[in-house]
C-alpha cells in the first residue's frame, strides 16, 4: 500500500500541467495518500527540492498556464547511476511512487525509475501532440487555440496588403499543430515534417492562387522544416504576393488552458493515482476515443506515430 507519492513536471511546459498537478494532489489526498511536489523536474528530485502538498497548495491554479512546480530538462537522467541515486533519494524521503508529467524523454526517465523500484506513471504534457498511445496530449488544444488566434490576426493584415504570411509553429518533429491550425484557419499551404518540404511546389501553388485572384495567403509551417524568412523572400521574388515571416515561438506554450485541456488533465491525473494505488508502475496514461486508458511506457514508445492522412487529405480538399 502506498503512503506518499511525488509529482513532477519535466521537459517543456504546457498549459494544463497545473490542472494535472491539482488532480493528482486532490485525488491522492482524498484516498488517504500524502503528496509531495517536486520542483524543477528530475533536476529538483536530485537536489531534494520537495514540498509537502496540502489541498490548498493546489488552490487557484486550475486556470493558470505554465507549471507551479517549474520544469527542467535533465539529459543526465539517461545515465543509470543518476537514476539509481534518484531512487535512493526517493526511498530516503519515503516517497513510494511518482507521477511524471512531460513528453517522451520524461517517460523514459519514469520507466527507468520504475526499474529501480519506484513505481512511476507518465502523463503526456506537451503542446506537440507527439506522444504515442494517446490521441491528445495535455496542452495541445490550448496551443492550437493560441495559434488559431494569431493566424486569424495575421490574415486580417495580410488581406489589407496583398501579402502572404508565412507562420512558423512549434511541434518538435510532429506536424499536428500545423495541420490542425491549417484546417482551423483556412490556410492555403501547410508544410510539416510528415509531408516534407518542396519549395518549388509551394511557390507554384502560391503563384497560381495569386494569378487566379486570391488577395492574400497563409502558409503554416512546422518548426525545424526550413528557414521561414528565406521562404518569405522567395515568395516575394517568385509570386505576385509580398511576404512576411512570423515565428510564433514560445507564446504557444503559455496561456490559460482551455476547458478541454483542464478536463483532460484532471481525468488523466485521477487515472495516474488509481494506477499507483493498484500497484501499477511504468505505465503512461492516454486518451483514446475519449476513454482514459494506460499502457506500459515501453510499448507506447515503440508505437508508430498516429497517422494523420485523413487530416492532410481534408486540408487539400478545402483549399
Ligand atoms: O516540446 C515542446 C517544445 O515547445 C517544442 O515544440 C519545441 O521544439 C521545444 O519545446 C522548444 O524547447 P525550448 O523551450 O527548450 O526552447
Amino acid at each position: 500500500m502506498i503512503k506518499r507519492i511525488g509529482v513532477l513536471c519535466s521537459g517543456g511546459d504546457s498549459p494544463g500541467m497545473n490542472a494535472a498537478i491539482r488532480s493528482v494532489t486532490r485525488v491522492a489526498l482524498a484516498s488517504g495518500i500524502e503528496v509531495v511536489g517536486i520542483r524543477d523536474g528530475y533536476k529538483g528530485l536530485i537536489n531534494k527540492q520537495f514540498e509537502t502538498f496540502t489541498r490548498s497548495s493546489v488552490s487557484e491554479i486550475l486556470s493558470r498556464g505554465g507549471t507551479i512546480l517549474g520544469s527542467a530538462r535533465l539529459p543526465e537522467f539517461k545515465n543509470d547511476e543518476v537514476v539509481a541515486n534518484a531512487a535512493s533519494i526517493l526511498n530516503e524521503a519515503e516517497i513510494d511512487a511518482v507521477v511524471v508529467i512531460g513528453g517522451d524523454g520524461s517517460y523514459k526517465g519514469a520507466n527507468a525509475l520504475t526499474n529501480h523500484g519506484i513505481n512511476c506513471i507518465g502523463l503526456p504534457g506537451t503542446i506537440d501532440n507527439d506522444i504515442s498511445g494517446t490521441d491528445f496530449t495535455i496542452g495541445f488544444d490550448t496551443a492550437l487555440h493560441t495559434v488559431v488566434d494569431c493566424v486569424d490576426k495575421l490574415r486580417d493584415t495580410s488581406s489589407s496588403h496583398h501579402r502572404c504570411s508565412v507562420v512558423e509553429v512549434m511541434g518538435n518533429h510532429c506536424g499536428d499543430l500545423a495541420v490542425y491550425a491549417g484546417i482551423s484557419c483556412g490556410a492555403e499551404v501547410v508544410v510539416t515534417p510528415e509531408i516534407g518540404y518542396n519549395e518549388e511546389e509551394i511557390l507554384e501553388k502560391l503563384k497560381y492562387l495569386e494569378s487566379s485572384g486570391k488577395n492574400h495567403a497563409i502558409v503554416i509551417i512546422s518548426e525545424k522544416v526550413t528557414d521561414v524568412s528565406s521562404l518569405a523572400s522567395k515568395i516575394n521574388e517568385n509570386t505576385g504576393f509580398a511576404s512576411r515571416a512570423t515565428v510564433l515561438g514560445h507564446i504557444q506554450r503559455g496561456g490559460s488552458p482551455t476547458p478541454f485541456d483542464r478536463i483532460l488533465a484532471s481525468r488523466m491525473g485521477e487515472k495516474a493515482v488509481d494506477l499507483l494505488v493498484e500497484g501499477v508502475g511504468g505505465h503512461c496514461v492516454g486518451i483514446v476515443d475519449n476513454e482514459i486508458s494506460s499502457m506500459p511506457i515501453n510499448e507506447a514508445l515503440q508505437l508508430p506515430k498516429k497517422p494523420r492522412k485523413h487530416f492532410y487529405r481534408l486540408f487539400d480538399r478545402l483549399v
